[in-house]
């Protein structure tokens, strides 16, 4: 078998196209513009691509992007005052710290003082009780996206057995809650699972979340199952240079599998998607106007 290629670029640009068309209504309906507000502390490279990229989707989409850059050395109290700024700010509907945070700052702290309704990374303590107990909640973007692609693809995931592999706060333990709220029946396995690759093979659907790169082979995937790779990992190539590879080795997987997402142009591009879909649920609940279809778990 020849596995189908799930195509999350063009998902997310999917997903991207619905929030605009939203925004704008929300808009010329109601005057509103949603906001977002993205913290990022010190100057770690990867952390500034990433909040640029985020900024300019945002604009994209026809939202507000307010950008707060604070030195490395800021305090935790300053940081915490300006949270609570953006809490009490009406133009900001979602609030994003970007994470790591330097290590003198105690990131759980930093995350709980969020107000968990403009909580659009969905990291609050708040959220994760929420989407525990099946509640209304805010979903972390990674996992969400994953959720849209695997729902798209097979429309129902009612009675499929999935495995999660890696269990962060993240990705891991929040895809997991999707799964089962979408009534899979759900493994999470780690570092420490013992003879991991038999429960793979157990799995309709696979999710592969540990930032390892090419662990998951395709000897490890039963026929026909679908792949989800949430890995992004630069690795050296033999002739020089670097290429990304995610958590699973591609080829060999994509030979048995029914379906999987390519890295890159898989989940990665549906991150950001889904946080700017957070943002519009988010305005949408703050002034108690309907939410978008199709854009939350
Ligand atoms: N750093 C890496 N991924 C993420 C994310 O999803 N949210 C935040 N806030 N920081 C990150």
């Amino acid at each position: 078998m020849t596995a189908t290629v799930i195509d999350g670029k063009a998902f997310a640009a999917t997903v991207r196209g619905k929030v605009a068309e939203h925004v704008a209504q929300l808009k010329e309906v109601h005057g509103i513009t949603p906001g977002l507000a993205v913290v990022l502390v010190g100057e770690d490279p990867a952390s500034q691509v990433y909040v640029r990229s985020k900024g300019k989707q945002t604009v994209e989409v026809g939202m507000n992007s307010y950008e707060h850059k604070l030195s490395a050395d800021t305090s935790e109290a300053d940081l915490l005052a300006l949270i609570d700024q953006l809490n009490n700010d009406p133009a900001v509907h979602g609030i994003l710290v970007q994470l790591p945070l330097p290590k003198h700052l105690n990131e759980d702290l930093v995350i709980n003082s969020i107000s968990p309704a403009k909580d659009v990374d969905g990291f609050h303590i708040s959220n994760v009780g929420l989407l525990g107990t099946g509640q209304k909640a805010m979903v972390p973007c990674t996992p969400l996206g994953c959720l849209m692609l695997l729902r798209d693809y097979h429309g129902s995931l009612s009675g499929m057995n999935a495995v999660v592999i890696g269990r962060s706060n993240i990705v891991g333990k929040p895809m997991a809650q999707l799964l089962l709220g979408d009534s899979c029946t759900v493994t999470i396995a780690h570092s420490r699972t013992k003879d991991l690759p038999e429960v793979v093979r157990r799995a309709d659907i696979v999710v592969a979340a540990v930032g390892r790169p090419e662990m998951v082979v395709g000897d490890w995937i039963k026929e026909g199952a679908t792949v989800i790779d949430v890995g992004i990992n630069r690795i050296e190539k033999p002739e020089g240079g670097t290429r990304l590879v995610g958590d699973v080795h591609y080829e060999s997987a994509a030979a048995v599998a029914g379906a999987i997402t390519p890295v890159p142009g898989g989940v990665g591009p549906m991150t950001i998607a889904c946080l700017l879909a957070n943002t519009l649920t988010a305005c949408c609940r703050a002034n108690a106007l309907p939410e978008p279809d199709g854009l939350t778990a």
